[in-house]
């Protein structure tokens, strides 16, 4: 069949929106009709060249959609099942998924090549050419074919342009403060960085009942929606939250600190680690280009606080039994999902989503298809 996707063919150039080519589904995988798809910062890190996956690629791992075919030995999806993805896919054979840890499924080895899943080929072209999959997944299109272990059916009452968040947002930002972080009641906590990621940081931190949250970011518009989702102070650097927090937190410091900024940066490490408390932990969740191999951190700090610098992928969380949860907290009115959606944009309007990106002005755009 035909169907419209956005695809980056070249590291730097913009997202091209253009008509591909889509085979079915082959065994084990399901062709799905996208209802929506978050613009989340590690898209931009393909077109950067930060994470180096193969071209060409289609774009977009936070989707959400409904199942209109599935291949041979697909049993437990049918036409009609709304699904979100997840953006690692989870087997729920591998040592990590059967020990509770489906964000390191061995199958993630495989998004770098961003084929499919059961044998390595394509099921999605253009201009004569193989399409990779952001994750596996590429959302950023009407149609596409993924592998059944990337799809979480979900009940059908949440609207489907708020679900597709936890595909990738919502859960790693929530399960970076409530599983790598392990916030407890009284904690106070530092996210760095107020995109869709430290936004939901702030909320898995204000349920988990710390004490004070401090988001810190350059953009102001940020701060005042951070302090919506739950933050109790803002300061626009680290640098001006260090006194702030020695202040407030009583010299004690920030229990956990998350690192949530847009791009990773090794030369700002040992700033996170001056706002981290003795015996405290931070969270490295945000991506930094796979080519840094340098951090700047005090060792000695390490050792005389036994301070932690823990990384954290899709929240340390289980995609299968974390999405179904939040979803029912967002129901049950305690998550807001609502407000993470500053603007939402045609698939034409891909480019420009990321364009707000860049220059602050969205928590999250989303794409909604008809
Ligand atoms: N570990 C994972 O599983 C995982 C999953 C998804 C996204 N990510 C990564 O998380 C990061 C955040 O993603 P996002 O979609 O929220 O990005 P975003 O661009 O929407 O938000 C990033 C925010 O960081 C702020 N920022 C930039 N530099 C800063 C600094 N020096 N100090 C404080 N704030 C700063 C920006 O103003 C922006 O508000 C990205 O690197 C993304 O690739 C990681
Ligand atoms: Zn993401
Ligand atoms: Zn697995």
């Amino acid at each position: 069949m035909k169907t419209k996707a956005a695809v980056l063919w070249e590291i730097g150039q913009p997202w091209n929106v253009e008509e591909i080519e889509l085979d079915p589904p082959g065994p084990g995988e399901v062709l799905v009709k996208l209802a929506a798809s978050g613009m989340c910062h590690s898209d931009e890190h393909l077109v950067t060249g930060d994470l180096p996956f193969e071209l060409p690629i289609i774009g977009g791992h936070e989707g959400a959609g409904v199942v209109q075919e599935v291949g041979p030995g697909v049993s437990w999806l049918a036409p009609g099942d709304h699904v979100v993805f997840g953006f690692i896919p989870s087997c729920g054979r591998c040592a990590s998924c059967s020990t509770g840890h489906q964000n390191l499924c061995d199958l993630g080895a495989l998004m770098g090549l961003g084929k499919q899943i059961t044998d390595g080929t394509s099921r999605h072209h253009a201009q004569g050419k193989d399409l990779g999959l952001m994750c596996l997944l590429g959302t950023f299109a009407h149609h596409t074919v993924v592998n059944e272990a990337s799809c979480i059916k979900i009940e059908k009452d949440v609207p489907l342009d708020r679900a597709c968040l936890l595909g990738c947002g919502v859960v790693t930002g929530w399960g970076s403060s409530v599983y790598a972080a392990e916030v407890s009641p009284g904690d106070v906590v530092a996210v760095v960085g107020v995109g869709g990621i430290g936004a939901n940081a702030i909320q898995g931190a204000r349920l988990a009942g710390a004490k004070q949250i401090w988001a810190i970011d350059p953009v102001e518009f940020k701060r005042e929606k951070a302090m919506e989702f739950g933050a109790t102070h803002t300061a626009a650097s680290m640098a001006e939250a260090l006194p702030l927090i020695q202040e407030a937190s009583w010299g004690t410091m920030a229990n956990k600190v998350i690192m949530t900024m847009g791009v990773g940066d090794g030369g700002l490490l040992a700033e996170g680690l001056a706002l981290t408390a003795k015996r405290g932990r931070l969270v490295v969740t945000n991506i930094h280009p796979a080519m840094e191999m340098s951090a700047n951190v005090s060792l000695l700090d390490l050792t005389l606080m036994e301070k932690q610098v823990v990384g954290s992928l899709f929240g340390s969380g289980n995609p299968r039994a974390d999405i179904p949860k939040l979803l029912g907290l967002y129901r049950e009115g305690q998550l807001d999902l609502d407000g993470l959606v500053t603007r939402t944009y045609p698939l034409e309007g891909v480019n420009e989503g990321y364009e707000a990106m860049r220059e602050g002005t969205n928590i999250r755009g989303v794409l909604v298809y008809d």
